[in-house]
């Protein structure tokens, strides 16, 4: 891109985030994604930093500020009320001051504000606001690991795939078999009145997502009974490598801020969970993939997810060059990258949301992961192909790696905030 696109781009990504800017929160799209969602919150975090730096820390304050009183950071803070949204809180019923959900969402936001406190301009508040918010984030880190690795593995698991972000993924399909789906209320879909019902996860999937909701809500959102309790329980590489990478960089802000308590228990966490990682690891894919824990057996199926650990420099490096090599030989089957599931799969669709579709968040997650292991080479290509499909096809909410086309919904808050991010770092 030339000097003047470029600026053309950042303020069009811009106004993509003040156009969904709440006051102190910020909605993914309007219409289809209404209230705050947690990790967009983060992420759009780092989008703000770029013209505002008080409304970045505000965003991640606002989040915390409806953390549960056991650690757990919420996925949806539902600030007002809104029809256009289903399961709403009158389906989710968590009993909190402000409704929530009652799942959780990946971890980005230690590394989100790490990135904060580093590039801020004005240090000592940026220093300030961060110092109180490193024991949030560690009870939330804590919390992780008591709840949802319970029998002390060192790696946590999902108990529904809204929480991995990567909704319908197709790493979910042979968990959510073991999931009944009598008894699960009637109920209207609102996603398919706002985007094509082709692009949105199957109805059969959303069944078995509310049997999930109902049975949790069951046992009173009692985070020491649900692991156990549901049939549903994945531990996913890109979810644990993002908490992984939280806890490095918690435990960096907190040695900087004089947290030394706070970056030891990190430390800890993340020694642990690296040994425990090396059994996600599939010689047939060359790839990390997920494992069903209630199977007790990886699950055959080659996503984007697996690629993820190059975020925390986990593997080898022979296993991080096959990581990289993964990510070629997907973008040498599509037109762009980094496609959410191996485009050699019979099961991959271009179209359908997280199960094929491009989506700029993960492109940075990579892209960040890839330069961390001296993969430059493929990071820049990675990097290009995001700025190619924004300016072919906008600020959308994910992308059909095959055609480019933007799909879902539109002026969509983290994608412009990552563009935002990636046009003011140096290598774009
Ligand atoms: C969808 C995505 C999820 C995201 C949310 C709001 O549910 O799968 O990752 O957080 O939309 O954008």
């Amino acid at each position: 891109m030339t000097r003047i696109d470029r600026s053309a781009a950042f303020e069009r990504a811009r106004s993509v985030m003040l156009e969904n800017d709440r006051g102190s929160y910020t909605i993914p799209t309007k219409g289809l994604y209404p209230f705050q969602w947690n990790w967009d919150s983060c992420l759009t975090a780092l989008g703000q930093r770029h013209f505002d730096e008080d409304r970045a820390f505000t965003e991640i304050e606002t989040l915390l500020a409806h953390q549960w009183p056991d650690g757990m950071v919420p996925h949806i803070v539902f600030h007002v009320d809104d029809e256009g949204y289903f399961p709403g809180p009158g389906v989710w019923r968590t009993g909190r001051p402000t409704p929530t959900s009652g799942i959780t969402q990946p971890p980005v936001l230690a590394f989100v504000l790490r990135r904060l406190v580093e590039t801020c301009r004005e240090t000592a508040k940026a220093e300030d606001r961060a110092r109180a918010m490193l024991p949030k984030a560690n009870a939330w880190h804590e919390w992780f690991y008591a709840m949802r690795d319970p029998k002390g593995e060192g790696l946590v698991a999902i108990l529904h795939p809204w929480e991995s972000g990567r909704d319908n993924s197709i790493d979910w399909d042979e968990a959510l078999a073991g999931v009944p789906t009598e008894g699960v209320e009637p109920y209207v879909r609102r996603d398919t009145t706002h985007v094509d019902a082709s692009h949105r996860p199957h109805r059969s999937d959303y069944d078995r997502y509310m049997w999930l909701v109902q049975r949790f809500r069951s046992l009173g959102w009692d985070n020491a009974q649900l692991h156990d309790a549901s049939p549903f329980q994945v531990v996913d590489p890109g979810f644990n490598a993002i908490l992984i990478r939280a806890d490095e960089d918690l435990a960096s802000l907190a040695r900087r801020l004089g947290a030394s308590e706070i970056a030891e228990v990190a430390e800890a966490r993340v020694a642990k969970a690296r040994k425990a990682f090396a059994r996600l690891w599939s010689e047939k894919h060359g790839q990390f993939v997920c494992l069903n824990r209630v199977a007790g057996k990886l699950v055959d199926s080659a996503s984007v997810g697996g690629l993820l650990p190059l975020l925390a420099g986990l593997g080898t490096a022979q296993q991080q060059g096959l990581l990289a090599k993964r990510i070629r030989e997907w973008r040498a089957r599509s037109r762009f990258g980094v496609a959410s599931h191996d485009p050699a799969d019979p099961r991959f669709e271009p179209k359908r949301y997280w199960r094929g579709p491009v989506w700029i968040i993960v492109n940075y997650l990579l892209i960040d992961g890839l330069r961390r292991c001296g993969l430059d080479d493929v990071a820049g290509e990675v990097v290009a192909d995001s700025m190619a499909l924004i300016e072919e096809s906008g600020f959308a909410e994910y992308y059909d790696p095959t055609t480019g086309e933007g799909l879902g919904g539109g002026n969509f808050t983290w994608t412009a905030a990552i563009i935002a991010e990636l046009l003011t770092s140096a290598e774009a």
